[in-house]
C-alpha cells in the first residue's frame, strides 16, 4: 500500500501512538528476546514509517539505527532525532540500500504484510550481518479474528485475512533464505487505555484495512462500534500482536552456503557452475522494484552521512 496516496499520515502520530505502559511492554519483550546490546551496533527499522520505534531501539542499544520507509509522508512525521543516532532514508525493503551483511538487527513492526515478501526476505538476509537477527512485529491470519473492532467491520476482516500472512508461511519464506526461526511469540498490549480512547482511535481510520474499505462500510461499522463502545465497561483493549525471532545464525549460513553450492554443481554443463557467495543471490532482485523518484527519494531525507556510510559500505 503506498501511504503517500492515502490520509494515513497525517493521523498516524496521534492516532496510532501506544499507551506509555504498551511501550514498556514492549521493551522488556524486546529485552528477554533479543540477545543483549554489546553484540548489536547496527540497527535497521524496516518500514519505519514515522519513526514509532526507531529511536526506543536505538536508546536500548545504543546502538546506530537507520529507518528506512518509502512514503516521504511518514517519514515527514518523525519525531526529531534526539541525539543524532537515529538515520532515515526513504526506501523500499525490496531493495535496500545498504551493504550486505551491514545490519546486526532488522526490526519490521506492521509492515510485512505491506511487502513482496520474497523479495523484501532476500533483502533482509543480504543485508543482516553473520550471526545478526530479524524480528518481526505483525499480525498473522491467525490473530486478525482477535481484535475486537474487526467485528464491526466484516470487509475489513475479510482484506486482513486475504492479506495477512498465514503463520507458517511467514515462517516458510524466512526459512527459505537462511534465517532460521529462534523464536515466536503473541504478545497481547494494551492498544487503549479505556473505551473511550479506543472509539477515538478506531474512529480516525489510520488503520491501513480501514482505508481500503469503502467509506459507507466504514461509516455503517463505526457507528455499531460507537454504540458497543458507549455500552462497554471503561477498561483498557489489549490486542494480540505477534512477533517473530530469526537469526541469521552461522550454522545456517553454512547450511544455506553448501545447500546453493549443491544446486550449483548439479546444473547441466552449458550453466555456470561456479559456487556463488551466500549473499549475492539477493542482488539480482535489485532492479524488480522500480526506484521512486530517486533525488527526493534516496538523498534528501538521508541525515547524518557520516554514520550511514557505516551501513552502505560494509
Ligand atoms: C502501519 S505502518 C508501520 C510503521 C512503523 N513500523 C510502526 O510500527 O509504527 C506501515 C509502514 O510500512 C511502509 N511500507 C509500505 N510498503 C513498504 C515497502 N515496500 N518497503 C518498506 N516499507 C513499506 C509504509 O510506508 C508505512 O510507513
Amino acid at each position: 500500500m503506498d501511504y503517500d496516496s492515502i490520509p494515513i499520515p497525517d493521523l498516524y502520530v496521534q492516532a496510532r501512538r501506544l499507551p506509555a505502559g504498551a511501550m514498556d511492554l514492549w521493551r522488556q519483550v524486546f529485552r528477554d528476546m533479543l540477545p543483549p546490546a554489546p553484540s548489536i551496533r547496527r540497527v535497521l527499522d524496516l518500514g519505519c514509517g514515522t519513526g514509532r520505534f526507531t529511536e526506543m531501539l536505538g536508546d536500548s542499544y545504543h546502538a546506530t539505527v537507520v529507518g528506512i520507509d518509502p512514503s516521504l509522508r511518514m517519514l515527514a512525521q518523525r519525531a526529531p532525532p534526539a541525539d543524532g543516532t537515529a538515520h532515515f532514508i526513504a526506501a523500499h525493503a525490496e531493495e535496500l540500500p545498504l551493504g550486505a551483511g551491514s545490519v546486526d538487527l532488522v526490526f519490521l513492526s506492521m509492515v510485512y504484510h505491506h511487502l513482496r515478501p520474497g523479495h523484501a526476505v532476500a533483502e533482509i538476509a543480504r543485508v543482516v550481518s553473520r550471526n545478526g537477527h530479524v524480528f518481526v512485529r505483525n499480525p498473522t491470519r491467525e490473530t486478525v479474528p482477535e481484535f475486537e473492532y474487526m467485528r464491526f467491520f466484516p470487509e475489513a476482516l475479510a482484506f486482513d485475512l486475504s492479506r495477512m500472512p498465514p503463520r507458517d508461511g511467514l515462517l516458510a519464506t524466512f526459512a527459505s533464505h537462511g534465517l532460521e526461526t529462534a523464536a515466536h511469540r503473541v504478545v497481547r498490549h494494551p492498544f487503549a487505555a479505556s473505551s473511550t480512547e479506543y472509539f477515538a482511535k478506531i474512529s480516525a481510520r489510520a488503520i491501513s484495512s480501514l482505508q481500503a474499505i469503502p467509506d459507507e462500510a466504514f461509516a455503517r461499522g463505526l457507528a455499531a462500534f460507537e454504540r458497543h463502545c458507549r455500552n462497554a465497561p471503561d477498561r483498557p483493549i489489549y490486542e494480540p500482536v505477534e512477533v517473530f525471532l530469526f537469526s541469521a545464525a552461522v550454522e545456517t549460513a553454512r547450511h544455506f552456503e553448501d545447500r546453493r553450492f549443491r544446486a550449483e554443481t548439479a546444473r547441466p554443463s552449458n550453466v555456470s557452475n561456479a559456487p556463488k557467495k551466500r549473499r549475492q543471490h539477493s542482488h539480482k532482485q535489485k532492479s524488480v522494484i522500480p526506484s521512486r523518484s530517486e533525488a527526493v527519494s534516496r538523498l534528501e531525507i538521508v541525515e547524518s552521512s557520516r554514520a550511514l556510510k557505516f551501513f552502505l559500505e560494509l
